[in-house]
């Protein structure tokens, strides 16, 4: 079985990157920066769901690192835009327009439609690879609805539009320490974190 000590976090978004360092604290296992490494590759995500892409974005920089690579690929679905943006949340508008304008576009999509009519989640799968070699790959999501408004100026991408019903806040109004507790990315790396006990104790 293999004996894991190090991992590569195969992201070089530095917002999923503090997240991760920071849910996965803890774990007996020294967790990597891409940037280590030198000039990765940039995967293209071409697949069809979320998982397809964290699949692909393991496996490949696996074997670009000859090391052991966890990648994750998230976004969010929209219910009333048929699950849009989806997979390509960061492409929304084009790769190259901020957040602010991303988040108001949306806002714009969805003039008119009422409250209960505005259920979204963030979804988010991780997989695990070795080069040549799947380990594992976990989903999970967090159920919310798109305010009508942005608002708060923590978190980062969609955060700010992305109303949580149980805490009557924004995920951007949340905190760190509460959206680590509950968001799509908490949830799935409480899964990998006990899926990699399996592979190091
Ligand atoms: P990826 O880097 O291809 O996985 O793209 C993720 C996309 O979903 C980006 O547009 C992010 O802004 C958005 N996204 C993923 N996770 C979160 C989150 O926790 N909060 C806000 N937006 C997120």
């Amino acid at each position: 079985m293999l004996k894991l000590k190090e991992i590569v976090i195969g992201t070089c978004n530095n917002n999923k990157k503090t997240e991760i360092r920071k849910i996965l604290n803890g774990i007996p296992v020294r967790l990597l920066d891409l940037e280590v490494f030198e000039n990765p590759p940039n995967v293209i995500e071409d697949g069809v769901t979320f998982e397809d892409n964290a699949i692909k974005k393991a496996l490949e920089l696996a074997g670009f690192c000859k090391m052991c690579v966890m990648a994750d690929d998230s976004g969010l679905e929209i219910d009333a835009l048929d699950k849009r943006p989806g997979i390509l949340s960061s492409r929304y508008c084009g790769e190259d327009t901020g957040y602010e304008e991303k988040c108001s576009r949306l806002l714009e999509e969805l003039k008119g439609v009422p409250f209960e009519k505005r259920t979204a989640r963030f979804r988010c799968a991780i997989a695990l690879a070795e080069p040549d070699k799947l380990q594992f790959v976990v989903n999970a999501s967090c159920e919310g609805i798109i305010s009508n408004e942005p608002k708060g100026s923590n978190g980062f991408g969609y955060d700010p539009i992305f109303y949580v019903p149980e805490h009557e806040l924004t995920m951007a109004e949340l905190g760190s320490e509460m959206k680590n507790r509950i968001s799509h990315r908490a949830l799935a790396l409480q899964l990998f974190s006990e899926r990699l006990k399996e592979l190091t104790w």
